[in-house]
């Protein structure tokens, strides 16, 4: 046996890979208690290694108390191994680790609902990126040259609620902008929203709580819901948005996307939101509000926000800056009743203390010198375009793929003929044209087929190449 072989590799002096080599053969088994090990002579003239290499390696061992050395007798393996000892490759004894199977209860309904991502380039027509290659990337470039100068800012660890003059810079856009009332002491940044849906359900949910979502609705919230254990009741929506008097059994929580229907496009009438509003307020229940792209509405301004309209400290308002800005930035916000901003800041310091502090310092600075307002203008007016030219485009496709109404976004929501989705995706797929799906939007049974054609990223031009390519589904939808 070369007992030096499985180390050779690793780059130690030869004495270190002695010693490590026999460990690990006594570890294993491969060398058992009682075991007498060859004469440091004879072990030395095996290996073609000196005679005190090895008793320097058996010296080692030795006051390890991996060996007994008796002198005239020889070196004897004194390890003692439990019989059920785990071993590195398995699982506990009889369970060989398979993954899944060991998880926790929580853990495994993580892994079955198969997480969300979102895509990762843009080609037509993948659903809800901003344009990035009509970013101001010299101006972002300057902001963080200048804080990279500025050093140590940015280097040490940060406040784990998010940078103050972040948090300042959006309690004054929201007040502004939403028609938020809120004070910076209530924003925690985080890296996105799906990690403040997952501080949601953290905090406020246990197993078996009901949650309300919206049917249609976004598969980032509903998975989150699931995974933490809630009875999930889907509520379908009507051009009002979410009923609050469905007939189901009483929610905990409410997921309403209320300025822009996620992703019907529709917003939740003000008689609604004050239904909401009065039902939280009288039983107690929390309504999380996503108001994931309102600032690109193209027919006038958005409705403010549900939280302006709370007096009771019962809506926690989340945006995020993956479509106003860019979404590697990761970098999301909620705005918190008074009450539970202190347990979520605990909490998040549990997950990954705070985001990193040089892109909240640039994205505070991006705010509070007025480029985001500039920023937002200018997209607002370049996507409004866009959505004219994917409507126009799309009119030749309009006997079987009708556009929802709505009146902003990145993407456009279309319903296709029952039963055709997976087919006509399939011949988009073939000419190159992703056609993200509406049916997986929905959990409950009665799931219309059509597709979320996004348009935000793509030129003019690259909308109307990938409408032509459609237009030869014509014959295969009929
Ligand atoms: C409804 C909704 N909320 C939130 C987000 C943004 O998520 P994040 O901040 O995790 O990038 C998206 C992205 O597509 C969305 O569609």
């Amino acid at each position: 046996m070369n007992l030096l072989a499985p180390v050779q590799e690793a780059g130690l002096g030869r004495r270190e890979q002695l010693v490590q080599a026999l460990r690990r053969a006594m570890l294993g088994g491969q060398l058992s208690s009682g075991e007498q090990l060859p004469s440091s002579r004879v072990l030395a003239s095996d290996l073609g290694l000196s005679r005190v290499t090895v008793e320097a390696a058996y010296g080692r061992l030795e006051a390890e108390g991996y060996l007994q050395r008796n002198v005239g007798r020889g070196s004897f393996v004194k390890l003692d191994l439990p019989t059920s000892r785990p071993s590195a490759s398995r699982g506990p004894v009889g369970k060989p680790l398979t993954g899944p199977a060991e998880l926790s209860r929580r853990g495994q309904r993580i892994h079955e609902g198969g997480g969300c991502s979102d895509p990762q380039i843009a080609q037509a027509f993948a659903a809800g990126s901003p344009d990035l290659r009509a970013f101001p990337h010299a101006l972002w470039r300057q902001l963080w040259t200048r804080h990279l100068r500025a050093a140590p800012l940015g280097m040490g660890y940060g406040d784990p609620q998010g940078h103050e003059g972040l948090r300042e810079a959006i309690a004054a856009y929201l007040n502004a902008s939403r028609g938020l009332h809120c004070r910076p002491e209530q924003v925690l940044v985080l890296s996105s929203s799906q990690q403040a849906l997952q501080l949601i359900a953290h905090l406020l949910l246990d197993e078996g709580d009901r949650v309300w979502q919206e049917e249609p609705g976004y598969r980032g919230a509903a998975t989150v819901w699931a995974a933490a254990g809630a009875e999930l009741q889907a509520v379908p929506v009507d051009a009002e948005g979410l009923p609050p008097n469905a007939p189901y059994a009483a929610p905990k929580l409410v997921y309403l996307t209320p300025s822009h229907q996620y992703p019907c496009g529709m917003a939740l009438s003000l008689p609604r939101r004050l239904a909401w509003l009065e039902r939280a307020k009288q039983e107690g229940l929390w309504l999380v509000e996503d108001d994931y792209d309102s600032e690109f509405h193209y027919d006038g301004r958005p409705m403010p926000a549900l939280q302006g309209l709370d007096h009771n400290g019962r809506v926690l308002y989340l945006g995020t800056f993956s479509k106003t800005l860019f979404p590697s930035l990761r970098l999301a916000y909620l705005v918190l009743p008074e009450t539970l901003v202190a347990p979520f800041v605990v909490a998040r310091t549990l997950m990954d203390g705070h985001p990193a502090q040089l892109p909240q310092a640039v994205t505070a600075d991006f705010m509070r010198q007025g480029h985001f307002s500039a920023h937002l203008r200018l997209m607002r007016q370049l996507y409004a375009e866009r959505r004219e030219v994917l409507l126009e485009a799309l009119q030749p496709l309009n006997a079987w793929l009708k556009p929802h109404p709505s009146p902003g976004g990145l993407q456009l929501a279309a319903t296709l003929p029952p039963g055709q989705e997976a087919r006509l995706s399939r011949a988009a797929a073939e000419r190159g044209v992703l056609t993200p799906s509406l049916s997986a939007l929905y959990r409950g049974s009665a799931a219309q087929d059509g597709w979320l054609l996004g348009y935000s990223a793509l030129t003019p031009a690259e909308i109307r190449l990938a409408a032509q390519s459609l237009q030869s589904l014509n014959r295969h939808a009929s």
